[in-house]
Parts: C-alpha cells; structure tokens; sequence
C-alpha cells in the first residue's frame, strides 16, 4: 500500500539517504538534502514523501513543489530505484497537482534533463508539454553539460 503525506519536519538524514539513491551523479540533476531544506524554507514550497507500507511504513519518494502567484515550479520528484514502476511517480505527480488546482494555480512548470526518459514518460502521462530547452542547464560532477527541457501543465484556462 502507498500513502502519501506531508512531513511535519524533513529530516536531512532520510531525505539524503532517498536522494542519493534516486539520481545518479553522472548528470547534474542531484540535490543535496541541505539545498532542499534551503528550498523548504522558501516561502510556497511544500514538500510531500510516498510511503510504502508493509510491516512498517518507509518513505520510498519524494517531490517539492513551489507556488509563486498563480504559477507553480515542480522542483524535484524521485522514487527509490526497488520502488519504480510501481506508481510512486505518478501518485506523487497527482497529489502536486490537486494541490496546485485547490490553489487556483494557472500554469505548472518544470525542467527535466532531455535525456531522462522515464521522467518525461511520466511527465506526459499527466499532460505536461514541452514548452521549450536550455542548452548545458544541468552540470555533471564530471563537468559535463545536458540539456534540459521545460514542460508546463496548464491547469485553468480563461
Ligand atoms: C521519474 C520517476 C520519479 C518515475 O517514478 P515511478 O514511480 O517509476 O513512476 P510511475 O511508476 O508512477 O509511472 C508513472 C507513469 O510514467 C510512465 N513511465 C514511467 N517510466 C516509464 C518508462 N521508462 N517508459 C514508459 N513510461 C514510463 C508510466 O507508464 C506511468 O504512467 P501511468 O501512471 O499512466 O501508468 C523515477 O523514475 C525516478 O525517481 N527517477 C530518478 C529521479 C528523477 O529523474 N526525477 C525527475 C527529475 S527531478
């Protein structure tokens, strides 16, 4: 069973542990827990963990969303390589936008790596589009540039 909840407090240990075994050095998309807690203590930006709970419940994903005006930035979204496929992502993605769409968010944006295959998979499974691309906007630990593309989600219409 997965469940989806709203930390009262991340904390820095767990939160790094996930992270770094989310995302792979060799392209730049990394955070590190301590910028994401930099980032939580933005005004707009709420962060939201996917359980999987067996014998005990284990935070298995995580995303952080930031809400500016009437547009919203998916910052980050990983799950833990044991727990893909199984639907994380995309619960996580949903609950990102109901939230957005109880906040009278207009637009939701996003930058992914153009490489990153299974993101953009989800991504599009949710309607995002891509709207446009940054040339060398990730820097790898190598020093080596990828490009990324902004995928936006339009929630209201006028
Ligand atoms: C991207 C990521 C979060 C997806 O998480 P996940 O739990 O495996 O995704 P889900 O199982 O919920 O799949 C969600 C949707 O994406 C689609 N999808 C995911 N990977 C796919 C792939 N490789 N090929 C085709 N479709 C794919 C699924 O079909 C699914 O669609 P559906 O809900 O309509 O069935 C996960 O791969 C990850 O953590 N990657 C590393 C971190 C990262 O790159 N984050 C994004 C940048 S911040």
């Amino acid at each position: 069973m997965v469940r989806i909840l709203i930390p009262e407090r991340v904390e820095a240990e767990s939160l790094g542990a996930l992270i770094e075994a989310s995302f792979e050095p060799q392209y730049g998309e990394r955070w590190t827990a301590e910028q994401i807690i930099s980032a939580l203590a933005m005004p707009g930006t709420t962060a939201a963990y996917a359980y999987v709970e067996d014998n005990e419940l284990r935070p298995a994903g995580f995303s952080l969303v930031r809400q500016v005006a009437d547009e919203a930035e998916l910052l980050l979204i990983a799950v833990a390589p044991d727990q893909r496929g199984k639907g994380l992502g995309g619960r996580l993605l949903d609950y990102a936008v109901e939230t957005c769409c109880s906040s009278s968010i207009r637009d939701m944006f996003l930058e992914v790596r153009a490489g990153n295959t299974n993101a953009i998979c989800l991504y599009k499974s949710r309607g995002f589009e891509v709207v446009g691309k940054r040339p060398g906007y990730y820097r790898a630990d190598n020093g080596q540039l990828h490009d990324a593309l902004t995928m936006r989600l339009r929630l209201f219409r006028t």
